[in-house]
């Protein structure tokens, strides 16, 4: 067995504290490696062929992760199948590519397939991938990684069955930044975490396709699933050093019995506390803290190069790595699983690692109450409207 696979098996042995902490460093170092992995070796992976490849779902995550980056590859034209639903969606994005193999479903796929990319709508992403798992074709999974603990489960249990791996595109792992926090807070370079907060908000602006985002409660959930799959990951990630486990405090939320545009999550862990705010409607200040017995790390949420430390009143920013933009790390992501694919390398690390993450966003939606919103309770209309819609709003806020 090699090193890294090894470590992960015995990660959840009886004795696992010590393994564990085998198992994370080994893995930071592998993604600053893969950080630095640049100029000659970069180009030199692109000489050689693409395995026989599907991408399932030709939306916006299709157009901008994968095609930018598999297009770099000698035969991709031939090596590559895009699968849409939609007959045309598929065709436009094979024509704006170059890609000749594309067709509405399985069918057009060949039998030597050697792995997918799901980039379909997030309650799909299961179904999908347990597909081709199921069939030993190793598979990439656009974030969320999946809708429940229970999908996650499956999805693991397939691919172990199936002898194949499953990744997930939780790029901001690969944020060098993060990666640095990570390595300072597993070290307890500052002490205890006493606190996390992080804010996540802005208008939606991304270029889907479809509108299963904003319109589909049932497939999609909202704003915290959608933002929260990049942050509870980090969040468990970074206290994944602690033996105690994140729990969920509370969860407040504007849902209404569709999809939330907000939603305040505040969690435990140890005596860590962890306050996020996501949104959908307004800019919030996008920046992390996290405050330690020693010092504070912060920064700005999207920004993979610098964080700010302050000791004793003192700001100092720490450059980590050179600028970079965000797509840059889901396509050093996606190399690496064309590397996993052909054996050429390891996973930089797999989707068991960010199922912590996926159960406790469950638990967060288990236990979302509405936010206090006055402007209902005293409006006059309401008696009026709670008539109207009554059995429609699953919510209790015109109760
Ligand atoms: N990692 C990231 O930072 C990141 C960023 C953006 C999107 N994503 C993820 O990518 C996924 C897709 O998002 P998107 O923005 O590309 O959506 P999109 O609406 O642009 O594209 C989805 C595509 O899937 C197709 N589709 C729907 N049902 C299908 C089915 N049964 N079989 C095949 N195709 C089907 C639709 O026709 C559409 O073309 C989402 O889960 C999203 O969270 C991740």
């Amino acid at each position: 067995m090699r090193p890294i696979l090894a470590c992960q098996t015995m990660l959840f042995s009886a004795d696992g504290a010590s393994l564990e902490r085998a198992y994370r460093i080994r893995l930071e170092t592998l993604c600053k490696k893969g950080f630095q992995l640049m100029g000659s070796a970069v180009e030199k992976r692109y000489e050689s062929t693409l395995p026989k490849i599907a991408i399932i779902g030709c939306g916006a995550a299709a157009r901008e992760f994968c095609l930018p980056v598999l297009n770099r590859y000698r035969g991709f034209r031939n090596s590559v199948w895009l699968v849409d639903l939609s007959g045309p969606q598929a065709k436009s994005l094979a024509s704006e590519f170059g890609v000749e193999n594309y067709g509405s479903d399985y069918s057009c796929l060949p039998d030597d397939l050697a792995a997918a990319f799901i980039t379909t709508p997030h309650h799909l992403h299961a179904e999908q991938a347990i597909h081709f798992l199921n069939q030993g074709q190793s598979v990439f999974v656009e974030k969320p990684l999946a809708m429940s603990a229970l999908e996650v489960t499956n999805m693991i249990a397939a691919a172990e069955a199936g002898r194949a791996t499953l990744m997930v595109n939780n790029c901001r792992r690969l944020f060098p930044s993060y990666c640095a926090i990570a390595s300072k807070l597993h070290a307890t370079e500052f002490g205890n975490i006493r606190a996390i907060r992080i804010c996540d908000g802005s208008p939606f602006e991304w270029k889907s396709v479809s509108d299963f985002y904003l319109k589909h409660a049932d497939q999609a959930k909202g704003v915290f699933l959608d933002r929260g799959a990049h942050t509870l990951d980090l969040i468990c990630w970074w206290l994944s050093s602690f033996n105690e486990t994140p729990q969920v405090v509370e969860a407040l939320w504007d849902a209404m019995g569709g999809q939330e545009a907000s939603m305040d999550v505040q969690l435990t862990c140890g005596s860590t506390v962890v306050e996020l705010a996501f949104s959908r409607l307004f800019k919030l200040q996008n920046r992390y803290t996290v405050e330690c017995d020693t010092a504070t790390i912060s920064g700005r949420l999207f920004n993979p190069t610098s964080i700010e430390i302050t000791r004793q009143g003192k700001r100092q920013v720490v450059h980590v790595a050179k600028p970079r933009g965000y797509h840059e790390h889901a396509w050093q992501l996606i190399d690496n699983f064309i590397g996993v694919v052909r054996q050429t390398e390891e996973p930089f690390f797999k989707a068991i690692d960010v199922a912590p993450s996926i159960s406790l966003i469950e638990e967060a939606y288990r236990k979302a109450n509405a936010f206090d919103m006055p402007w209902y309770s005293s409006d006059p209309n309401i008696p009026w409207l709670r008539q109207q819609f009554s059995g429609q709003l699953s919510h209790n806020v015109f109760k």
